[in-house]
């Protein structure tokens, strides 16, 4: 054994005791006579010390440099009252030192491992292995494993079972470019990575697998941001005869016991959670995942509106536009340069422009009041229940963008008051999405979650007439304005799946060539089915308050989806390519 404890065991019950530890040269202070060096292990500090007395270690203490790996010997010193260090579990002992061993050097880090400074994320993930020893990564890595511990421990106890699906497989309409393996064997036959293990847990359902759950890696090629890796990780569940509200409950059980297990100063918003239609959502906060930490709702004054003198806003609600109002309190006092970047946030959210008005003692004051008559200026001070010293808002454009623009108005103005409860947690699920979404490029509808989402029962009669009413049996679950996971019901009556492959424009033959397997398996008795998947990487993100997916994944892709450490992609050797059967063309 190279020790008898780790860096983090050892208190004043240990006094005199003689240990071996062995670990990374944390800290090195030399202080003219004795010298210090706090000792790093996967798991804790201890401070070690070594005397001058003893030359042969105080040698090898002499020698040591940042990053060192050594092994010692010595004996436990209770630490003088008042000379504890609070700060490190440690912090009652020292070491020390009576035989040191260097195990191995070090070359100089191209970062300070032992302090918490900003590094740039570039040299971070090229050498991810140190920035793995400090203490934040490990602290993420380790909550990471017990929180998956935790869903897999809670799943099993409900009777799911964990199946493992393959990872080369034929594309899944998710939505996204799929990454795709080249075949060797069959010259320009290719296997695809998974978006999600979508079609396959369906597959277990008709296999009779009646709770299937797994924690699966799903690949996307798309483009990257804070919350999107090229490949990360989903709670994949699916279960056979149930309703929307059976994997809901289960679910939002697991979420409670989660966050109360691992989170326990948190403050869960609601339970059961609350729950708002995708029309309430966008509606009310403009948002299909609105932040609900904070209130300050979104109105509707269109009607209000309908004869005013401002062309703008008649020409949106002739069009078929809406007008959105946003009261926010306090918010008279803006300034000239916060109005203007609220008018960016909207802007880059593809609103035309953000009207304003502002109630105050002397008056409105307004960007547009000059087209308001009294009456109106009075109605919407009314409508909105604005007082004075409050500001409203006005976005005018199609439902979607006049809401999702000033939805997040809402949210910058949240951040800029200052009105988000950080001690809360917020779930809330989203429930009636609309099944169908226009594609612009393309012309046609697409699906708004993926192909094989069943409808609403009472909408099912519009599939046919009024295809963009149909809303689906589609929900997600949401967290402090981030969505965490979806999930629907499944279609598994084969004439419902055929209208839906009419509606998104598929052809009986593309259908059969991209989708034939599911189509014939759906011959062969499929139960009524449905299933969910968890974001596991933004869970984890949000209950370790980190602010990107990158930190609490060991060896994450950059925000260019390249993988800095390994250099990948990287080219491959001619022959390599020849026996793949691949050319490549010269840019
Ligand atoms: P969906 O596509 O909504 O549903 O994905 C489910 C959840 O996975 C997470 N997620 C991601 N996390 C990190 N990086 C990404 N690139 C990324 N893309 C998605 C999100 C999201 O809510 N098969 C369906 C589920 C089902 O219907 O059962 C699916 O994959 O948190
Ligand atoms: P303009 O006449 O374009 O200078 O706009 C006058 C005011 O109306 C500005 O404050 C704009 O931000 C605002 N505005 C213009 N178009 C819209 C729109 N579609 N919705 C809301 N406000 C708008």
């Amino acid at each position: 054994m190279f020790r008898t404890h780790t860096c983090n065991e050892l208190n004043k019950s240990h006094d005199t005791k003689e240990v071996e530890l062995a670990g990374w040269v944390h800290r090195r202070r030399d202080h003219g006579g004795l010298i210090f060096i706090d000792l790093r292990d996967g798991y804790g500090i201890t401070q070690i010390t070594f005397h001058p007395d003893n030359k042969d270690a105080y040698k090898i203490g002499d020698e040591c440099r940042s990053e060192y790996v050594i092994q010692i010997k010595g004996t436990v010193k209770k630490r003088p009252d008042g000379m504890e260090n609070k700060n490190i579990v440690t912090g009652e002992i020292e070491i020390l030192v009576e035989h040191a061993r260097i195990l191995n050097k070090s070359e100089v880090p191209p970062f300070e491992i032992d302090q918490d400074k900003e590094v740039s994320e570039e040299i971070r993930l090229k050498y991810r292995y140190l920035d793995l020893r400090r203490q934040r990564m490990h602290k993420n890595i380790i909550n990471r494993h017990k929180i998956i511990k935790f869903m897999r421990d809670y799943m099993d106890k409900q009777g799911f079972v964990e199946v493992e699906t393959p990872i080369m497989i034929k594309g899944t309409p998710e939505g996204s470019r799929e990454y795709i393996v080249p075949s060797r064997l069959y010259p320009g036959h290719f296997f695809v990575l998974p978006q999600s293990p979508q079609q396959l847990k369906q597959l277990l359902m008709i296999g009779s697998f009646d709770r299937y759950f797994q924690v699966a890696r799903c690949f996307r090629d798309e483009d990257q941001r804070g919350d999107r890796q090229p490949e990360f990780t989903q709670l994949d569940v699916e279960m056979s005869f149930i309703h929307e509200e059976d994997i809901m409950n289960i679910i939002e059980g697991m979420l409670i016991e989660l966050t109360k297990k691992i989170l326990p100063d948190k403050k869960i918003d609601s339970m059961p959670f609350k729950r708002l239609t995708w029309h309430e959502a966008m509606h009310n906060y403009g948002s299909d995942k609105p932040d609900l930490r904070f209130e300050l709702p979104i109105c509707d004054v269109t009607e209000i509106m309908t004869n005013c003198g401002f062309k703008v806003f008649t020409d949106t609600i002739t069009r078929g536009g809406v007008i959105k109002a946003l009261k926010v309190e306090g918010g008279a006092k803006f300034t000239r340069k916060d109005l203007d970047e609220l008018e960016e946030t909207a802007k880059v959210y593809g609103a035309k422009g953000l009207a304003n008005m502002a109630f105050t003692s002397e008056g409105v004051k307004s960007s547009v009041s000059k087209f308001f008559n009294e009456d109106e200026i009075y109605k919407i001070k009314k409508h909105t229940q604005a007082k004075d010293g409050d500001i409203v808002f006005f976005t005018a454009d199609d439902f979607n963008t006049a809401c999702t623009s000033l939805g997040q108005v809402r949210l910058a103005c949240g951040k800029k008051l200052d009105l988000i409860d950080q001690s809360l947690f917020s779930y809330l699920w989203v429930t009636h999405f609309p099944m169908f979404e226009w594609n612009d490029e393309e012309q046609h509808l697409s699906a708004a979650h993926h192909p094989f989402t069943h409808p609403l029962d009472e909408d099912i009669n519009l599939l046919k007439t009024e295809p963009e009413k149909v809303r689906a049996k589609a929900y997600d679950i949401i967290l402090n304005g981030c969505e965490l996971g979806g999930g629907s019901i499944r279609i598994h009556n084969r004439m419902l799946q055929s209208q839906i492959f009419d509606n998104l424009g598929i052809s009986k033959e593309d259908a059969k060539r991209r989708f034939g397997h599911m189509l014939t398996a759906f011959e062969y008795g499929a139960p009524p089915h449905g299933g969910l998947a968890i974001g596991i990487d933004r869970l984890i993100m949000l209950f370790q308050n980190e602010p990107n997916i990158r930190e609490i994944i060991a060896f994450p892709k950059d925000q260019k989806a390249r993988d800095l450490m390994l250099n990948a992609p990287s080219l491959l050797p001619a022959e390599t390519l020849a026996e793949m059967h691949i050319n490549i063309k010269k840019p």
